[in-house]
């Protein structure tokens, strides 16, 4: 095999202005077949704009992106999802007043004849999959709306498992979990690595970043400020790594 074909995904000379805001100034990135990266770093960063320029929510200024050796163009979410990106937000992956099982198949929907939803396939591929992931849930009629954090997470990354994503980005899947519910979806993550799923992971509790990643990259003021293995550092080094390229960055 040539040498880097294992990467699955890469950002070259990513930009990205929001107007006078300078986001990203020239970020490299990249995440190989079935890792996880932990990308931290302090707030305004950039790691949701470089994850969003990823899954298709914005479109860099400037750069290339390469995913399993092709040049491509992300120009929507939908683009993201058909070269097997998912993201999974704490805001919007989800349809709240949709069940469970609506927000699996979201864009997706198997159809019967003339054209009618198969709302029967949908159940039951839906209670599989969550299943898969070890989420047992009353029904797969339930509106998204009644079910916890943790669980909202589980019915995302279920999505992305059923549909065999090559990639999964999860954005701040912690903030606002209860200790139950980050083991929880620490567990889904651990479920996708057994996989091979490929994970960006991004969050500011860096003892979550380091249980479950195996890379870190940390960025500052829309550059990319180091990038290190877990066998090289520590949360103790992630948190000095974080702190001193929020001072040094220009
Ligand atoms: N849609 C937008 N319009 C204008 N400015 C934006 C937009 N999105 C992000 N920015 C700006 O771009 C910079 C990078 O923001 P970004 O959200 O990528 O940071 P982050 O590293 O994800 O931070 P946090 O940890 O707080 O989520 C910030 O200065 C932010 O204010
Ligand atoms: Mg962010």
């Amino acid at each position: 095999m040539e040498a880097g074909n294992d990467i699955l995904v890469r950002m070259v000379g990513i930009h990205k202005w929001f107007g006078r805001v300078y986001a990203l100034r020239g970020v490299d990135f990249e995440v190989r077949r079935g890792e996880t990266v932990g990308l931290i770093g302090d707030n305004g960063a950039g790691k949701s704009t470089l994850i969003k320029i990823l899954s298709g929510y914005h479109q860099a200024d400037q750069g290339e992106i390469y995913f399993e050796g092709q040049k491509v163009k992300i120009r929507s979410p939908r683009d993201a999802r058909n070269l097997g990106i998912e993201t999974v937000y704490q805001e919007q992956a989800l349809a709240p007043n949709l069940s469970i099982a609506r927000n699996i198949f979201m864009g997706r929907e198997p159809v019967k004849k003339f054209g009618l939803m198969d709302r029967k396939a949908m159940d039951e591929e839906s209670m599989k999959a969550l299943a898969n992931l070890g989420l047992r849930l009353r029904s797969p009629e339930l509106p998204v709306v009644t079910l916890s954090g943790g669980e909202r997470q589980g019915v995302a990354i279920a999505r992305a498992l059923h549909f065999k994503a090559k990639l999964v980005i999860l954005d701040e899947p912690t903030v606002a979990l209860s200790v139950k519910e980050v083991e929880e979806v620490l567990e889904f993550v651990r479920q996708l690595q057994r996989e091979k799923v490929s994970v960006v992971f991004i969050t500011h509790n860096l003892y979550h970043a380091f249980d479950i990643a195996e890379r870190f990259v940390v960025m500052a003021r829309g550059l990319k400020m180091a990038d290190v293995k877990k066998e090289e550092t520590s949360p103790q080094g992630l948190s000095e790594l974080v702190l001193k390229s929020a001072f040094v960055a220009v």
